[in-house]
């Protein structure tokens, strides 16, 4: 009897290339997947297979270990085949660029792909992680990123997509912390037309880039609404808590990025501190409904989607 391939196991590079034998007994046949190192924890295969399921949709999404250098091999072996399309993720986001043939406006402005579409043998890159914030800002504090001032921890392809997004939607102040400064200014340079508009809010500035230390941070505290985190600090459960517990107060909403089922680092120091948290699961779900529409040119299927995660 054939072994009957799953969505647990995970493809390589060389299976890609021998794709025809490498995938033959997997049913449904695989047409999407994740392209990520390490890419063994990513939750998207769970989440879309579900989805296509619903959907009856004969495909199935599953995990790629493609190492950085193997992604300008991969890119275009996948455009070769009939794939749907496939997500992105570390280290793949900002590379894959400089590997596709078209980006969107999305991915354009911030620089990252974390979603392509193989539509006749091209491959078309978007960036769904900022629509997926934004969705999930809303669906676990009831309130809209334009009403917000937001600190943003980070200066990478995450926090590009969130800081972008707050940019987008106008929100009322957005500083942009990060351990190399140098960084959180270019991010904030590269924002500033977003913020020229009549919001004026006292003596703070709308726009900030504040360094990584403790007294800027406390300053900022009193000054804004939400926290996000978009560094990996607390990837490892024994990481510290980006800012730590007695730095934080409970007029804050704290969103985490980092997704996890049980409480991030970040999440537990808001919890002791008294304010509202939330980790990046609802991002994880928003930005893979996202993903999906783009795919299927039809609505997700968000309550199957969210149950399987
Ligand atoms: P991602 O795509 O996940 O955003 P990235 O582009 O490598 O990954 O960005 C990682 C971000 O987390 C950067 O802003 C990085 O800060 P630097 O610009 O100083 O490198 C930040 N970061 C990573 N490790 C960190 C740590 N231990 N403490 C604080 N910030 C950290």
């Amino acid at each position: 009897m054939k072994k009957k391939r799953t969505t647990t196991e995970r493809y390589t590079l060389a299976d890609l290339e021998n794709w025809r034998e490498a995938a033959r007994d997997a049913q449904p046949p695989i047409r999407l997947g994740v392209f990520g190192d390490p890419v063994s924890h990513s939750l998207s295969p769970q989440m879309q297979n579900a989805a296509l399921k619903h959907c009856k949709i004969d495909v199935q999404y599953a995990r790629f270990h493609i190492r950085a250098n193997e992604l300008r091999s991969a890119l275009p072996v996948l455009a070769g085949l009939d794939f749907v399309g496939v997500n992105l993720t570390v280290p793949h986001k900002i590379a894959a660029v400089n590997h596709i043939d078209d980006i969107d406006e999305s991915a354009r402005r911030v620089g990252a792909v974390n979603t392509i579409k193989i539509d006749d043998g091209k491959l078309r890159g978007s960036n769904t992680d900022g629509r997926g914030f934004s969705r999930a800002i809303r669906e676990e504090f009831s309130v809209d990123l334009r009403d917000m001032r937001v600190m943003v921890l980070g200066a990478g392809g995450a926090a590009r997509a969130v800081a972008m997004q707050c940019a987008k939607e106008s929100c009322e102040r957005l500083v942009i912390v990060n351990r190399t400064f140098e960084k959180a200014k270019e991010l904030a340079t590269e924002l500033q037309d977003f913020f020229t508009g009549p919001k004026v809010f006292g003596p703070v500035p709308r726009l900030q880039a504040v360094p990584w230390e403790e007294a800027s941070i406390r300053f900022q505290i009193g000054n804004v609404d939400l926290i996000v985190n978009a560094t990996p600090v607390g990837l490892n459960r024994a990481d510290a808590s980006p800012i730590p517990a007695r730095l934080l107060a409970p007029h804050v909403m704290i969103y985490d990025t980092i997704y996890s089922d049980k409480r991030t680092p970040f999440v537990a120091a808001a919890i002791e501190a008294g304010a509202r948290a939330a980790n990046g699961l609802s991002m994880l779900l928003h930005q893979g409904a996202l993903a999906f529409e783009i795919w299927f040119e039809r609505e997700a299927p968000l309550d199957v989607m969210r149950e399987a995660l």
